[in-house]
């Protein structure tokens, strides 16, 4: 195996069979793939494509049909490896009854972690996902988005080397999603290695150095975010706001140079960009609502203080 490399698969295959033994889902064919020590790395692909399969294989929740697994120098079958890999399930696994506190707890001595470690690092971890607030309710009354955040802390309690997500943004709002790829972005700073997986590009896009693209259970694309996403055929000039006249002047620098049609607009911000710009701004300056252009004048409304619960997506 590459030095490099913290996960290393060769012609990894799954079919699931009936009860009966039979053939009946080939979940991956003949995955390979390598993943680098310290990079973000993403796999992608629609409802179905094998990306949970592949998470359970790496860690040995299931054997391979064909093929084998090397994790962290180790092959996947050896329980010893997860002692240096955190793992975040599709579906929250946690117990319902046991508060925040108890849950990182509980886990913490599953490591053999001791007393004082275990409340050091709770108290980090429930920082680091902001739930100091929740930290004494029952996981039964958090929102999906605490969920996921408790979820991700759960999977961090042993400081892993490696971090395995699946669907990390699932169910989350966009400021909720936000948090989660920074926190992502996060562990990558620590000099943690993340494979996540999702159905969502954006997320890929945003936080991801390299990514997978799967479907049916085979590996379609593989690269270099900022690589697959350049549009090779296309220059991009900005500049802020540029008179008529000196938007026809470029257009003439340009036309002297090749003679095809080219755009002048504004950039687009995406919905996901304003949404968040919007509701960072209304907790900047409570109270500011929406004006319709013209209205600008007209006394501003009264304002009614967000509830505790706008703030636990
Ligand atoms: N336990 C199982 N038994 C039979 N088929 C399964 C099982 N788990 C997953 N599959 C099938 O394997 C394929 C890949 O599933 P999965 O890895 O969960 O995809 P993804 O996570 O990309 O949505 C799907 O066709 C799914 O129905
Ligand atoms: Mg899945």
């Amino acid at each position: 195996m590459n030095s490099e490399a913290v996960i290393e698969t060769r012609s990894l295959s799954k079919v699931y069979r009936d009860f009966w033994g039979r053939k009946k889902v080939r979940a991956l064919n003949s995955l390979n793939l390598e993943v680098k020590q310290g990079e973000i790395f993403g796999l992608l692909g629609p409802n179905g494509s094998g990306k949970t399969t592949t998470i359970k294989l790496l860690l040995g929740l299931l054997f391979p049909t064909e093929g084998t697994v090397e994790i962290l120098g180790q092959p996947a079958t050896d329980v010893s490896k997860n002692q240096r890999i955190g793992y975040l399930p599709e579906e929250s696994y946690l117990y319902r009854f046991l508060n925040a506190d108890e849950t990182l707890d509980f886990y913490g001595r599953l490591f053999n972690m001791s007393k004082a470690d275990r409340r050091k690092r709770t108290d980090e971890l429930l920082d680091m996902v902001k739930l100091q607030h929740a930290r004494k309710r029952q996981l039964r009354e958090y929102s999906k988005g605490m969920t996921r955040r408790i979820g991700l802390a759960q999977a961090l309690i042993n400081n892993p080397d490696l971090v395995l997500l699946d669907e990390p943004t699932s169910g989350l709002d966009p400021l909720g999603t936000r948090d989660m790829k920074d926190m992502i972005l996060n562990l990558r700073d620590q000099g943690k290695t993340v494979l996540m997986c999702s159905h969502v590009l954006s997320d890929v896009q945003d936080v991801c150095d390299r990514v997978a693209i799967l479907d049916g259970g085979e590996l379609k694309v593989l690269g270099r975010v900022d690589e697959l996403l350049k549009n090779q055929g296309i220059t991009q000039i900005r500049a802020s706001t540029l008179s008529e006249d000196a938007i026809a002047e470029v257009k003439a620098v340009i036309a002297k140079h090749n003679n095809d049609t080219i755009d002048v607009d504004h950039p687009v911000t995406t919905l996901e960009d304003l949404f968040l710009k919007t509701v960072r701004d209304s907790a900047d300056r409570p109270g500011q609502r929406y004006v319709p252009p013209g209205e600008d004048k007209a006394a501003p409304a009264e304002s009614l203080p967000a509830s505790e619960e706008a703030a636990e997506s």
